[in-house]
């Protein structure tokens, strides 16, 4: 039996937590946060993030070998495994603000852990961190007299949200990077062995530590990039009368291009694309890599140039006026299945419409509460109503920003007959039946087709 400690309880760390615990029954895992609040809430039958699949994984295990708790310096005491999984959020001042991954919480964590360990540990980087960060962890870790040995190991999550239970439940593959000494090649097959419980043998890639934290990034760098290249392409469809849906379809059949993350949408959003690639390019710059840094940072870009696309032609088919008029934005979150809306392109919008005056109606199934704290100062500028039905009714316009399967499903013909005329629709999802709007009523613009719009009569 290993004592497994992980220290962060977020979207990380609980899930993945949960389904250690839930693996591997002979080891006791216990999950640890700052914020009482967080842990309280793990303890309860309100876990504090939605994940489909999640609460029942708890259940089944907790307070049998998974434990969440505040008492961080006990477990850090009883611990042979550590998992870190804080936050490394984008700095926000000094030197790379914007870009840079702020690491002092990591660096807390890592004194932390050094200040209270009397046994050896081997102490797991979960979190997504600057190539070369298990270097500095090692010397903080190794920075006292008592000489205690840490091994610090890699393992970066490729967790997507809202799938995160499947995804750990069955990886594409496991990364577990460590040094090639005797002791650091010890720590890895320990966390191989964690895995080994339920995931199969040749999907548990081991690599050296550089290499691991790198590969994360990178995997972040090149999915986002596929959104922005679909999306650099949605834009030219939209002057051309092609149709971004046909064309991701005809070129996903490509084996070598392959289907997945080729829909075209009002932008990426989630707490790690943008993070990632700008701590990445961040990394090129301080590396003199500058053509490379440009290069990346175009994705991000892109990214920002759709978003301001979306709300312009919003704009500019009402008439460049939006000024006291009612839009219904059916969406907060960033992407469908999970109520976490950061760095969510639909708040994006919301902003700017609300600049532009426009009563704003922000309708979702899960992520109202977390909008509400996001939009900060706005949000007093914003009607927050959970019924889409009510959010569209008197509106000039509907904006898709987020594909909950349930806004393909509702009756487009009774919310037309309740809405002011003319009616648009923007899909910057492209989840509905465009042609069946427009035959209802609709003026229907989505993203990287052409309008479907009704001549003036
Ligand atoms: C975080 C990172 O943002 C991401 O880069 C990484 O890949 C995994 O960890 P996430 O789990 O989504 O992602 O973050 P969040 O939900 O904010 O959880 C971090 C938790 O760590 C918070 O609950 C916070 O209270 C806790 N924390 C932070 C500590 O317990 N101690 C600290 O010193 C700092
Ligand atoms: C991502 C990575 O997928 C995951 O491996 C990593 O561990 C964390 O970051 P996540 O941010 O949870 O996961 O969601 P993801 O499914 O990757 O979607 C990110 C954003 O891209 C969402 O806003 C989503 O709506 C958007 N997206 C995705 C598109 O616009 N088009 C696509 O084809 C796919």
């Amino acid at each position: 039996m290993a004592n497994i400690l992980c220290i962060g309880a977020g979207y990380v760390g609980g899930p993945t937590m949960a389904v250690i615990a839930q693996k591997c029954p002979e080891h006791r895992v216990v999950v640890v946060d700052m914020d009482g609040a967080k842990i309280a809430a793990w303890q309860s039958d309100q876990l504090p993030i939605y994940e489909p699949g999640l609460k029942e994984v708890v259940l089944s295990c907790r307070d049998k070998n998974l434990f969440f708790s505040r008492e961080v310096e006990r477990h850090i005491a009883e611990a042979d495994i550590i998992f870190v999984s804080v936050n490394t959020p984008t700095k926000t001042f000094g030197q790379g603000a914007g870009k840079a991954a702020d690491l002092q919480y990591w660096e807390k964590t890592a004194r932390q852990i050094l200040q209270h360990s009397r046994t050896p540990k081997i102490v797991v980087e979960k979190s997504t961190l600057p190539v070369r960060t298990a270097e500095a962890m090692e010397r903080i870790l190794h920075s006292h007299d008592r000489d205690l040995p840490f091994d610090v190991v890699s393992n970066p999550e490729f967790l997507a949200e809202g799938t995160a239970i499947p995804n750990m439940q069955n990886p594409d593959r496991v990364l577990i990077g460590a040094r090639d000494t005797p002791s650091g090649l010890k720590a890895m097959q320990a966390i191989v062995d964690i895995y080994a419980h339920w995931v199969p043998r040749e999907r548990i890639i081991t690599t050296n530590l550089w290499s691991s934290e790198l590969s994360k990034l990178v995997a972040n760098a090149f999915l986002a990039q596929r959104i922005s290249s679909v999306n650099s392409i949605s834009a030219l469809c939209e002057k051309t009368e092609a149709d971004i849906q046909e064309i991701a379809h005809a070129i996903g059949l490509d084996s070598r291009i392959g289907p997945r993350f080729l829909n075209a949408s009002v932008g990426f959003g989630g707490s790690c694309f943008k993070k990632d690639i700008l701590n990445l390019v961040y990394l090129c710059d301080h590396y003199g890599l500058s053509e490379v840094a440009r290069y990346w940072e175009q994705v991000v870009r892109m990214n920002e140039y759709q978003q301001a696309r979306f709300h312009s032609r919003i704009l500019s088919s009402m008439f460049n006026t939006v000024a006291g008029k009612r839009i219904a934005l059916f969406g907060a979150s960033f992407k469908a299945n999970t109520s976490d809306t950061r760095e969510s392109p639909a708040l994006n919008v919301c902003r700017a419409l609300v600049e532009e005056r426009a009563e704003v109606v922000l309708t979702d199934p899960y992520a109202l509460d977390n909008a509400r704290i996001d939009l900060g100062e706005d949000a007093r500028r914003v009607i927050f109503e959970p019924d889409p039905y009510v959010a569209a009714a008197n509106a000039h316009a509907i904006a898709i920003l987020t594909e909950w399967p349930l806004f393909a499903d509702l009756d487009y013909e009774a919310i037309y007959r309740s809405m002011a005329k003319p009616a648009f629709i923007f899909d910057g999802r492209n989840i509905l039946n465009h042609r069946g709007l427009f035959s209802i009523g609709f003026n229907v613009q989505a993203i990287g087709k052409p309008p479907l719009i009704h001549p003036a009569r």
